[in-house]
Parts: structure tokens; C-alpha cells; sequence
């Protein structure tokens, strides 16, 4: 069940059966030469949905542009600074908290959200912490690609050339769901460097197509759909512990 194409009342109906949410929450920013803008985005938002059709949980919008000011060096990158998104994700969690969402489950798919996520959750219990009462909620945060299995099922299908950004397995999952987008780049170096990351200018200048680590040449739809499969069965165990646990 998807936020977006549900009506008040059928949310209605929700709460009274489930008080929980997942939100995907991602990036709009270079991934490579072959590699979809909004990867980070797509990878967590369609797990999620696929999950949520399955099991029956309700799939928030996807808050897709994050923390990618170390990409603004490629042109189609967009990002928040750390002090917005912090304030934008207040604005989301109260209004899923105004109508009575107690557990809300943000799935992740950018490595750079982490830090900045957990301090928005951090500024949203904070009101409850200094007036000494319980919030009425939690938050909890996933990363797709720490999901039990998936790292196992990804370093199976590519033994070589992962790396940690623009890797075969995101740009596979959003081959998967977007397969008339595939792009056949050829690479070089066909395995990219790894690095530091600074700030933008000088992540350009190390990493020259975007790619760290990877080579994501190897990325193919089929490959996605079995990451897929994996991560859609992870995510439901973990959401229904999430959504199951006690007060
Ligand atoms: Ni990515």
C-alpha cells in the first residue's frame, strides 16, 4: 500500500490495524558514467514498495534529495545542506505523528543521509526528552544495503569490483525497475580508485567519472531483481520487528 495513491479514508482505515510507516529516503546525485541520477532514491523506493504490496504495510513518499553537496562537482546533483533536511524531516515526522504513526521506519539508500538522519531524530525527541514525557513515537533507520543477506547476496553476484559508490548492485536494482534507462558506457580504469571524500572540487578531481571503487559495467536487471527479492524479504522481517516491538 503506497501513501501516494491511497485515499484519507483507506489511511484512515490503516491506523486503526497498524501504526506504522516506512518513509524510503534518499539522493539525487551522480552515480558514474552509466549510473541514474536518482539511484539512491529509486533503490530504497522500490524494495519498499514491493515489500509493502506484499506484506500490506503502508510506503510514504520518498524523500528523495539528501546530502550530496560532495557531488555538486557533476551537473544533475542536488542537495540539501544538513541544517534543512534536518528541518524538512521534523516537518515530516510531525505530520505523520499528528495522525497517530508511532513507528516510522525510514529506509535509506545513501551512505551520506546517515549522520544528518539521525540528528533530525534526535532534534524530534528532543522536545519529549526536555519536558520529561515519553514521546509517542519512534524512528527508526535502515539502510538497504545493511539488510540481512543483501550484503552476502551482492559480493555473490560480483565478487570484483563493488566498491562503495556507483556500485554494480545499486545501478542493477534501478536497471531492474527502470530497464529502458540501462546506459552501455565503456570505463576506464575498469575498476575506479578509491578515496577520501572532501568536498566537491576535490572529489571531482579524484574521482573523475563519479564512480569509487566500482565498476559498474558489470550491472544487469537480472542482477537486480535477485537483489531485490533478497532485500524485499529482509525488509519485511525487519519492519514487522519494528512495527511489532513493545512500548
Ligand atoms: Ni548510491
Amino acid at each position: 500500500m503506497q501513501l501516494s495513491t491511497a485515499s484519507w479514508p483507506e489511511v484512515e482505515a490503516y491506523l486503526a490495524r497498524s501504526r506504522g510507516i516506512v518513509i524510503p529516503i534518499g539522493s539525487h546525485e551522480q552515480h558514474g558514467p552509466n549510473g541514474l541520477i536518482g539511484t539512491d532514491a529509486i533503490c530504497p523506493e522500490v524494495i519498499a514498495q514491493e515489500a509493502g504490496d506484499e506484506d500490506g504495510f503502508l510506503v510514504g513518499p520518498t524523500f528523495n534529495v539528501g546530502q550530496a553537496q560532495h557531488h555538486l562537482g557533476f551537473p544533475g546533483t542536488v542537495t540539501l545542506r544538513p541544517s534543512t533536511m534536518i528541518a524538512a524531516l521534523q516537518d515530516w515526522i510531525g505530520s505523520f505523528t499528528r495522525h497517530g504513526f508511532q513507528r516510522l521506519y525510514f529506509f535509506n539508500g545513501h551512505g551520506g543521509n546517515t549522520a544528518t538522519i539521525n540528528a533530525a531524530f534526535s532534534e524530534a525527541y528532543a522536545p519529549w526528552s526536555l519536558r520529561g514525557e515519553p514521546a509517542p513515537f519512534a524512528c527508526a533507520l535502515q539502510n538497504w544495503w545493511e539488510l540481512k543477506g543483501v550484503g552476502e547476496a551482492c559480493r555473490k553476484i560480483f565478487p570484483a569490483g563493488e566498491g562503495s559508490h556507483a556500485t554494480p548492485s545499486e545501478v542493477s536494482v534501478t536497471y531492474y525497475r527502470y530497464p529502458a534507462f540501462r546506459k552501455d558506457v565503456a570505463m576506464s580504469p575498469k575498476v575506479a580508485p578509491t578515496g577520501l571524500i572532501r568536498d566537491a572540487a576535490d572529489y571531482r578531481r579524484r574521482f573523475a567519472d563519479g564512480r569509487i571503487g566500482s565498476d559498474p559495467s558489470q550491472a544487469s536487471a537480472a542482477a537486480g531483481a535477485e537483489i531485490v527479492t533478497v532485500a524485499k524479504a529482509a525488509l519485511i522481517a525487519d519492519v514487522r520487528r519494528f512495527f511489532g516491538e513493545n512500548e
